[in-house]
């Protein structure tokens, strides 16, 4: 079976993190590079965790990009009240010995997508979606050349967690975002509706602890974390692994069920900006543009999670 082939962009980000090691760990996927986006913390840091999670893998061979530092048209906004300064607060962080590569990361999704068959290179957008849509508008030709998009972002039943009517990655982006959802792109959406049933108990953190691996401890101690934002707020048992849910779906597609709706995002009102508003009650007849996922499999996603971190 051949792995299919994936370009992760990313804004470690303790979720990020946890959903790079996962991809990393499974033989399912071929990950064609990294690109660091600013988004949970600035790029001068998303792109440096980006190669201290590579390193963890042990997987120095693994190219890293630092991609755009801020919003295609607005200021950036970040998350260091959820995911601490460094964006990878909990455990003490190692000094990476990985460089960059030289090239911006737009510059390899654009060549990437040019130089592979048509249709067989999927983007796993984990971040605000400034690199993609910048490199759509640079390289229209490479829409149609991507496999699939299956991104996490946007909300309908949760709604919002940075503003009472937006999801954090399409909230900071949102110009970027509706570029990507009215591209043509085939698109998967993991949104709020599902990754906030992707939660961290006691047991489940306990089960990355007891691996007695550096990954495993660091994905103990990076949701510890992370879950003290959620748990305070949503009053919820644990930390929702957000990110995670887009490289499970890759390997465990039927851990997850959605709708193939419409969705459109809010660039207008300053009340709902970066509003996902998904059709899921199909009440108008705009056209479906992504599958919308709203079930997850919970004990089956921690099953295969906790598998692949273990074999790090
Ligand atoms: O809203 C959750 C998303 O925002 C996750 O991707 C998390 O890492 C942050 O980027
Ligand atoms: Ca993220």
């Amino acid at each position: 079976m051949t792995a299919r082939k994936i370009i992760i962009d990313t804004d470690p980000g303790q979720d990020d993190a946890v959903a790079i090691l996962l991809a990393l760990a499974s033989p399912e996927l071929e990950v064609l590079g990294i690109t660091a986006v600013a988004g949970n913390v600035p790029l001068s840091l998303t792109q440096k965790n980006a190669l201290i999670v590579c390193e963890l893998a042990g997987r120095t061979d693994v190219a890293v990009y630092a991609g755009c530092d801020a919003p295609l048209t607005r200021k950036l906004v970040t998350a260091e009240h959820v995911h601490g300064k460094t964006g990878l607060d909990g455990p003490q962080l190692p000094t990476p010995k990985m460089e960059l590569q030289a090239a911006h990361a737009v510059e390899f999704i654009i060549e990437t997508l040019r130089r592979e068959d048509a249709g067989t290179v999927t983007l796993c957008p984990l971040g605000p979606l400034t690199n993609i849509a910048t490199a759509f508008q640079q390289a229209p030709d490479i829409v149609d050349r991507v496999q699939e998009i299956v991104l996490m972002g946007g909300a309908y039943f949760q709604v919002g967690n940075i503003t009472p009517a937006a999801e954090f990655n399409i909230y900071v982006d949102p110009e970027a975002a509706d570029i990507v959802f009215r591209s043509g792109a085939p698109i998967v959406v993991m949104p709020l509706d599902v990754t906030h049933k992707a939660l961290t108990t006691q047991p489940r953190v306990d089960a990355f602890r007891a691996m007695g691996t550096e990954p495993g401890r660091m994905v103990a101690e990076w949701t510890d974390f992370f879950e003290r934002f959620d748990k305070e707020k949503y009053g919820s048992e644990g930390a929702p692994l957000h990110d995670p849910c887009v490289i499970a779906y890759l390997i465990q597609p039927n851990l997850f069920s959605g709708r193939h709706i419409n969705v459109e995002v809010e660039t207008q009102s300053e009340l709902t900006l970066g509003m996902t508003v998904a059709d899921w009650w199909r009440v108008t007849d705009r056209v479906p543009n992504a599958l919308f996922m709203g079930h997850l499999d919970a004990d089956g996603f921690f099953a295969l999670l906790t598998d692949r971190i273990g074999r790090l």
